[in-house]
């Protein structure tokens, strides 16, 4: 992984590939190869030849000192430079009996995951994906709704760093514009009546790149796009687990129920005329009412209200005319 390179480069000036190699205890060669391999991972860089490597634009790289100020809450994080996906490896690690609050992060995964078999990708740099283990007091049962509650968390965490115009759309995803910011795979282990564990994924599309940007069938929109400005991923996922602490506490003793209003305020389509697919059944038309107090879709349709259960359905605004 190019990481430790990456890390010696600044935006400013050049470091010459000689430096490197040295700082590093490298070859040139090997320098040259990671240079490559970042290039073909996303990173802008130029090389002059007698001058050497400069980063086209600064990074923020993710950094275990500055995450470690995640623990006092009692996060546990775990920096991995390269991944296949973060939540295959936490879920593994959950099965081991990792702890509670542990959160894995990821500078680059291999094999980014989607839901529903899709896959996630971003630039090396640009996006933020992590996932967090949370063992819950309640059944898996009992966790109705709790997509809807991660999503009002990343919107609260996101607003509180000044982003505007942050929505969620059902079940789970965070959109501005109607473009695609970031995505949420929630994954459980246990049985379906003792006190469940999920690892929480989340995939943060940061810097806008001009390959593509998470999944491909969605418009995706970056953090910084939005911002006008440069955004440090540490500070990002720091106010995030912040956020996530708060919702997944409450969630953990009232369900769903205390985050409905919000998240019906923050409904991209509430109230509005939406399609609802489902696998191999006929589309439903009608109008978004919101969720009720298990974070299920109602949708008032000529036959009367619909109740659209998770993950079995996708949802479009419904075309003109
Ligand atoms: C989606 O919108 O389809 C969900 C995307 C979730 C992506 C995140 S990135 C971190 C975690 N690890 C994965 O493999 N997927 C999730």
């Amino acid at each position: 992984m190019p990481i430790s390179v990456l890390k010696l480069l600044s935006a400013t000036e050049f470091r010459s590939g000689e430096e490197i190699s040295q700082r590093l205890g490298l070859s040139r060669a090997s320098v040259h190869n990671l240079v490559e391999r970042a290039r073909e991972l996303g990173v802008e860089i130029h090389a002059v030849r007698g001058k050497g490597y400069r980063l086209a634009e600064p990074y923020s790289w993710l950094a275990g000192e500055r995450l470690a100020a995640a623990s006092p809450r009692g996060f546990n994080v775990l920096l991995h430079q390269e991944v296949d996906s973060t939540n295959s490896l936490l879920l593994g690690l959950a099965q081991q009996g990792q702890d509670h609050k542990s959160v894995l992060v990821a500078e680059w995964q291999s094999g980014g995951r989607g839901r529903r078999g899709r896959s996630w990708f971003s630039s090396l740099g640009a996006g933020l994906t992590f996932s967090l283990l949370w063992r819950f007091n309640r059944p898996l049962t009992a966790l109705s709704g709790l997509s809807l509650a991660i999503g009002v968390a990343l919107a609260r965490g996101l607003s509180a760093l000044d982003l505007a115009g942050v929505k969620v759309k059902w079940p789970n995803d965070i959109l501005v514009d109607g473009r695609k910011l970031a995505g949420i795979l929630i994954e459980t282990h246990g049985d379906m009546l003792s006190a469940a564990t999920a690892v929480i994924g989340i995939g943060i599309n940061v810097r806008a790149r001009p390959d593509a940007l998470g999944t491909a069938d969605y418009a995706a929109v970056a953090v910084e796009e939005v911002l006008g400005r440069q955004l440090d991923r540490n500070e990002l996922l720091l106010r995030l687990l912040a956020e996530l602490d708060e919702v997944l506490k409450t969630f953990d003793l009232y369900g769903f129920a205390p985050f409905r209003d919000e998240w019906q305020q923050l409904h991209v389509w509430q109230d509005k005329p939406v399609c609802v697919l489902g696998s191999g059944s006929a589309p439903i038309e009608g109008i978004a009412l919101g969720v009720d107090e298990a974070g299920i879709l109602q949708v008032a349709t000529a036959d009367g209200v619909r109740a659209i259960h998770s993950g079995e359905v996708s949802l479009r605004a419904r075309a003109a005319g």
